[in-house]
């Protein structure tokens, strides 16, 4: 039975809901609205942020890079038994509220992004877990003051082995007139066992180095194509099994991508590790979930060498949510 092609996940966000400001570290606030391109708050974040919201301009060899988690108090990322992030804001029913402003705050961090990264395991726990934008006025703003080409951010899907991405899902059978572009990026491997999926087709874009000026070009326009059959796929590197992580960034960088959104949670801990992250959006939902699912349970920092963070500000709703956005800090006196 073939897939069936389908529409993206509509909410528009009623036009009441706010978050209280409770600290902003004015200093760094300064910083990043000084250094950003934008020179305009939009319109909805004035509205619910409750304060500004700058993203300095990229770096010239790679994006500004931010992710973002919402997590249980007790410090879980989704709940065991319906692993699905989302519920731990909207199953919090104490204050049901607080949960859609957590998800406005999702959709905001989208809203600014040029490119948005996801990966297998959250794809196979998160079935309606595209990476698009679920509002009009913020797809509006997007266009219309922020100046993307794109209603959504080029939706990119990492991963080494080339095993384990549903292809069955949602992000890669949209509606054309959706305008979701995806790619894939992997490594030489990657590309192997790829190419034996069957029912899936792809265009295989290999850059080995920052001289393949024509491939990277080709890139790009395959990631801006509509209606295209064939899902685009990036080969970075001459490493088999690794990719190549600074020379991606550059590549995101070379085809548009200023601004990367990273939204699956080992490679936000890959980025930490790399030193590369430069902020991070984690909101609190005041409940338990207990349970396993943690992140970065691979990754190891040493108690005398960690990476660190700086608030830049919180907000709350009520007295059940907490949200907070951080400034990464990798070198320590
Ligand atoms: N609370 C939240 O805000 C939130 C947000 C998102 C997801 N989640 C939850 O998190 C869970 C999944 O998270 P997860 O951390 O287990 O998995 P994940 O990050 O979604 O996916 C893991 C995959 O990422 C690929 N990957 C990891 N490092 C890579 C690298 N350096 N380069 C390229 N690819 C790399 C790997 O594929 P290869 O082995 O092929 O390299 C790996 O299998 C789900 O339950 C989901 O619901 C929660």
């Amino acid at each position: 039975m073939g897939v069936i092609m389908a529409e993206l996940y509509k909410f528009e966000f009623p036009k009441d809901i706010k978050m209280t400001r409770i600290f902003e570290n004015r200093e760094l606030l300064g910083k990043l609205r000084a250094s950003s391109w934008e020179k305009e708050i939009l319109p909805s974040v004035k509205r619910v942020y409750d304060g500004e919201l700058f993203f300095p301009a990229p770096y010239e060899d790679r994006p500004y890079i931010y992710c973002s988690l919402v997590c249980s108090l007790d410090g879980r990322i989704a709940f065991e038994d319906a692993p699905v992030s989302t519920y731990l804001a909207r199953n919090n029913y104490l204050d049901k509220e607080g949960g859609i402003i957590n998800f406005w705050s999702l959709m905001m961090q989208r809203t600014h992004a040029d490119g948005a990264i996801t990966a297998a395991k959250t794809l196979l726990s998160e079935p309606e877990g595209t990476l698009h934008i679920c509002d009009s006025e913020m797809i509006k703003e997007r266009i219309n003051i922020l100046k993307k080409s794109n209603k959504h951010p080029l939706n990119i899907v990492v991963s080494r082995s080339g095993t384990g991405i549903p292809f069955n899902h949602k992000i890669f059978n949209s509606l054309s007139d959706e305008n979701l572009h995806v790619i894939i990026a992997t490594t030489r491997k990657g590309k192997e066992r790829l190419a034996q999926t069957k029912n899936k087709k792809f265009a295989f874009v290999e850059v080995e180095t920052r001289d393949d000026i024509k491939q990277i070009q080709e890139l790009k326009l395959l990631s801006e194509a509509t209606d295209i059959k064939v899902c685009p796929v990036l080969v970075v590197g001459k490493y088999n099994e690794e990719i190549d992580t600074k020379l991606f960034m550059w590549i995101l960088r070379q085809i548009g991508i200023n601004r990367l959104f990273v939204e699956a949670p080992q490679y936000m801990y890959h980025l930490i590790q790399e030193q590369i992250l430069d902020e991070f959006f984690m909101d609190f939902s005041m409940l338990f979930a207990g349970g396993s699912i943690v992140a970065g349970s691979r990754f190891e920092f040493k108690s005398n060498l960690h990476p660190h963070t700086e608030l830049i500000n919180v907000a709350i709703h009520k007295q059940n949510f907490l949200y907070t956005r951080h400034r990464m800090v990798y070198s320590c006196p």
